[in-house]
């Protein structure tokens, strides 16, 4: 039987693709690089099947160079950088990698929200530039973490394993979500607000929405006025949900204390960016997700759900589900 033709756009940490090659014959952007967008438009030609990164921007041009295309496996949760309903109308299945992330973002959010608070990065550059005299009652002092007020914004998987670590620092939990969880709110004692009152009140906010239209700039100007200057601002979505521009005034002029970031507007992140120079910062290269147990058990999802569209089967993650009634799975 012949093989189907895939095209993976990034190497994948693990053995996954061990089990696809059964079934495929796969080419891999072997330079470990972001590839051009005429680059992805030449290479997507002909396939019957992607794995795509983040970093991948599949519009419509990419789109239509994939005219046997059944199936774009995302290699991330997100999935803002695919036109979906372009895709969808394509008839064109795509699937993402949650749930095997969750813990592991939400670790990340963790360390963020204590190493901002304790200011960890430059306490560590102290330390090793020979600045150090001894103890000091004023040496780097941060701030608590234990019984303050966290604020979550979306309370989808991601948000909610924050809200669990919380409590084990006794923190009054407030959440801000389209919809109420009631039991949530039970299990975990969360105190459901209205995003107002979580920026009026919370002294960590942390971000856990999809970027959506309707979530583009949700911190912007407008809101940031609303955060007290001694809370801090993390951020592990998505960029785009903050007005960067609008984030760094708030920094620069201290009326917000700090921001912990490991997603930007523009990644990566330019070296011109004023957020970089700023000391109420701590700056991390998108790496929400990257563990090596989390990366590799990603790639074996992304693999696994590509290869369910290929032989016809249903994938665990489906993002768009209304293309099976455009292309019905055999
Ligand atoms: C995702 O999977 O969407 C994360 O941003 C990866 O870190």
């Amino acid at each position: 039987m012949a093989k189907f033709k895939v095209f993976v756009t990034r190497k994948l940490p693990g053995e996954g693709l061990k089990k696809l090659y059964t079934i495929a014959d796969i080419e891999i952007n072997s330079e470990d690089r972001v590839l051009t967008k005429k680059e992805l438009v030449d290479r997507v030609r002909g396939k019957e099947g992607i794995v795509t990164m983040l970093t991948d921007n599949i519009d419509t041009q990419v789109l239509d160079s994939g005219t046997n295309l059944k199936v774009i496996s995302n290699y991330a949760a997100g999935f803002d950088n695919i036109n979906l309903e372009a895709a969808t109308q394509r008839g064109i299945y795509v699937t993402n990698t949650p749930e095997v992330l969750t813990e592991t973002v939400a670790d990340l959010a963790w360390a963020l929200i204590l190493g901002i608070a304790r200011r960890l990065v430059e306490a560590d550059h102290f330390t090793r530039s020979g600045c150090w005299k001894g103890w000091e009652p004023s040496l780097l002092l941060g701030n608590d973490v234990f019984h303050k007020t966290l604020g979550i914004i979306g309370l989808g998987r991601i948000g909610s394993a924050v809200a669990q670590r919380a409590r084990g620092f006794n923190m009054k939990i407030l959440y801000y979500n389209r919809t109420r969880h009631e039991s949530l709110e039970k299990k975990l004692k969360l105190t459901y607000v209205s995003l107002e009152t979580l920026l009026k009140e919370a002294d960590y906010i942390t971000i856990h929405v999809p970027l959506t239209p309707l979530t583009y700039h949700l911190i912007g100007e407008k809101e940031l006025e609303l955060i007290r200057p001694t809370t801090y601002l993390i951020n592990t979505s998505r960029g785009s949900v903050i007005d960067e521009q609008a984030l760094y005034k708030s920094l620069k002029n201290h009326t917000i204390a700090g921001a912990g970031l490991d997603v930007f507007e523009t990644e990566p992140v330019n070296q011109n960016n004023p957020l970089m120079k700023l000391g109420n910062t701590l700056l991390l290269p998108h790496v929400g997700s990257g563990t090596i147990e989390t990366r590799i058990t990603m790639a074996d999802l992304a693999i696994e759900n590509l290869m369910c569209v290929l032989q016809g089967t249903m994938p665990q993650n489906l993002v768009n589900s209304n293309v099976v009634q455009i292309r019905p799975l055999n």
